[in-house]
């Protein structure tokens, strides 16, 4: 059965009490850091120095989704900081392959994102160059909005290609996803599960990602039956 693995979203966590906030989610696959830099999305949030020392105290690892305009430039060095994963947007990089070749080559997995209306079909030969497609879910550059349908028929294609190849890259998907939402994307052929909203919104963030878990593993195995 395909793993599922929920990565909660500090971007909806408390940024003045980071640490303790990273210990409610102690329970979570991975942590998922949102790096905006007000040109590539209309919003700003932390760079590579705080994203250091997240990755210091984090209980769990890094999974950083690069929101920033000329990914291959900036990219590489938050794969040097030791992240886990590393995911530039396909749509801010020049060259992604070889961006992704120079982040597994730093010891990061390679991820590549896909803003709502980016067509997957145009990058469906480099997938084998990459740990992890990322299909968002919402227009990327802030939390709490609202799961996009429309995005599902995309994932299918996505998870078609990547059976029938026979390569083993996760699917993650971000944004809106709630305990409701997250089984119309596992179903579609999501394994990885971004929540900001919907685990720190809640009053105990970690029952939250226990019940996301419980509910994306289920339609997972009913996807595989
Ligand atoms: C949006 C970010 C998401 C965001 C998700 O651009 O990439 O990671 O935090 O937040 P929710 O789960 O609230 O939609
Ligand atoms: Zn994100």
């Amino acid at each position: 059965m395909t793993q599922c693995c929920i990565n909660p979203s500090i971007l909806s966590a408390d940024f003045v009490n980071l640490e303790a906030e990273l210990q409610r989610i102690s329970n979570a696959d991975a942590v998922h850091v949102d790096v905006m830099d007000n040109h590539f999305v209309p919003n700003l949030t932390i760079g590579l120095p705080v994203v250091q020392r997240i990755q210091a105290v984090s209980p769990v690892p890094l999974d950083a989704h690069l929101m920033i305009a000329d990914a291959d430039r900036w990219a590489p060095g938050f794969a040097d900081a030791g992240l886990a994963s590393v995911t530039f947007h396909a749509e801010a990089a020049i060259a992604p392959i070889k961006l992704a070749r120079e982040l597994r080559a730093r010891g990061a997995k390679a991820g590549m994102a896909l803003r709502p209306g980016t067509p997957v079909e145009p990058y469906l030969d480099m997938l084998p160059e990459l740990d992890m497609l990322l299909i968002m879910t919402v227009e990327p550059g802030f939390g709490g909005q609202a799961f996009l349908d429309v995005t599902l028929p995309k994932i299918r294609r996505a998870r078609q290609a990547i059976d029938g190849s026979g390569i083993g890259v996760a699917i993650q998907v971000d944004g809106g996803i709630t305990e409701d939402t997250i089984t119309r994307a596992a179903e579609a052929g999501a394994n990885v599960f971004v929540a900001g909203s919907a685990v720190y919104g809640a009053e105990d963030p970690a029952a939250a990602i226990n019940r996301l878990r419980e509910a994306g593993t289920q339609k997972l195995r009913t996807a595989a039956e």
